[in-house]
């Protein structure tokens, strides 16, 4: 038995002695209830009188020392996985962070939110339209009949024969004075489509800024001083605008208007390429014909309207020469505003 108990300890203890040894199989192994050390305690009621408390201690000094090796064995192994982790898990603070880009508004958007504000301030509220639209109110409200040859430069996608991508934001016109009777003072900033090839100039979506004012003794003056107050806060106090005589079918007169460039002043420079003045909008005095067709009496009201591209003002406001700059979202291109 003498020999056993030996045999135990030192089996034990050395293969307690492997540093990543697993502690707890071993004890299981010697000192459990079905362990070496117990079977070997469980014969001693065979043993003489004389040899039972010698053996008694003997088997008592093997336990102890099985149990003190397992106790530094586990400090041991503690320690070394505290290391380990103080190794692995070691932050290094003098690494830069990680840059969080954070994004923001699309020019288009940016300009578009300025020129609402700028109208909101002078009193217009803004309507809106869907840009899947009868040809009723792209066209024929507006006096653009079926075969009128203004279609040709509003060709646009067509859905059925009377349903199409609206190819401009005029129909909100329509439809606004259709529900509601003078006075009338709205702006309808949205997307538009036209069946154009891309270029620099031309894209099949763009967006445009409608406006419209009805009401007793609307004259072409107010639409003069409305714009004029419009291009001073958008482009700068010294900006000037002139009026062109020009044609749309639905407002009489008609006027394209410019601004002067806000480059060079007027004196002529790359960005108005040498004219000094910028073409930003197309206006005029609603048609009779218009306001009789949506319900309000022209010998009652009059009212002007107007429409200009986004686009257009923001490409100006920039100095931006290729209109598909705005469409590519490349990040590098739109970081810059
Ligand atoms: N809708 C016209 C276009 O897309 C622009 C326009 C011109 C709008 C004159 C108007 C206006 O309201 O009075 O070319």
């Amino acid at each position: 038995m003498k020999e056993t108990l030996n045999k135990i300890k030192a089996e034990a203890l050395s293969a307690l002695d492997d540093a990543s040894c697993n502690i707890e199989e071993i004890r299981i192994k010697y000192l459990g209830k079905k362990g070496e050390l117990t079977s070997v305690l469980r014969m001693m009621g065979q043993l003489s009188a004389e040899e039972r408390p010698v053996m008694g201690q003997l088997a008592n000094e093997v336990r102890a020392q099985i149990e003190e090796k397992i106790a530094s064995m586990q400090e041991l192994q503690k320690q070394k996985k505290l290391e380990e982790a103080l190794v692995n898990e070691k932050i290094d603070v003098t690494i830069p962070g990680k840059k969080r880009t954070t994004g923001k508004l699309h020019p288009l958007n940016k300009v578009q939110r300025e020129m609402e504000d700028i109208f909101i301030g002078m009193g217009f509220s803004i309507a809106e339209g869907p840009e899947v639209e009868y040809d009723y109110y792209n066209f024929q409200a507006l006096n653009i009949p079926e075969n009128h040859p203004a279609r040709d430069t509003q060709d646009t996608f067509y859905i059925t024969d009377n349903i199409l991508l609206r190819s401009q934001t005029s129909p909100v016109q329509a439809r606004v004075m259709e529900k509601q009777q003078p006075p009338i003072r709205i702006i309808s900033p949205g997307r538009v489509y036209r069946s154009d090839e891309v270029d620099g100039s031309h894209s099949p979506l763009f967006h445009q800024l409608e406006g419209l004012v009805v009401d007793k003794g609307i004259t072409m003056g107010d639409l003069r001083g409305m714009l004029e107050t419009f291009a001073k806060t958008m482009f700068g106090e010294k900006t000037q605008i002139r009026f062109r005589p020009h044609h749309f079918p639905f407002t009489e007169p008609s006027a394209e208007v410019d601004v002067s460039c806000f480059v060079c002043g007027g004196k002529g420079c790359r960005l108005c390429k040498g004219e000094g003045w910028i073409e930003i909008l197309g206006a005029g005095m609603v048609h009779p014909n218009v306001l009789r067709t949506c319900g309000i009496d022209p010998e009652v009201y009059s009212g002007f309207a107007f429409g200009m591209g986004i686009e257009r003002i923001t490409m100006c406001q920039y100095g931006i020469d290729d209109m598909r700059l705005l469409y590519e979202n490349n990040v590098k291109f739109l970081e810059q505003f």
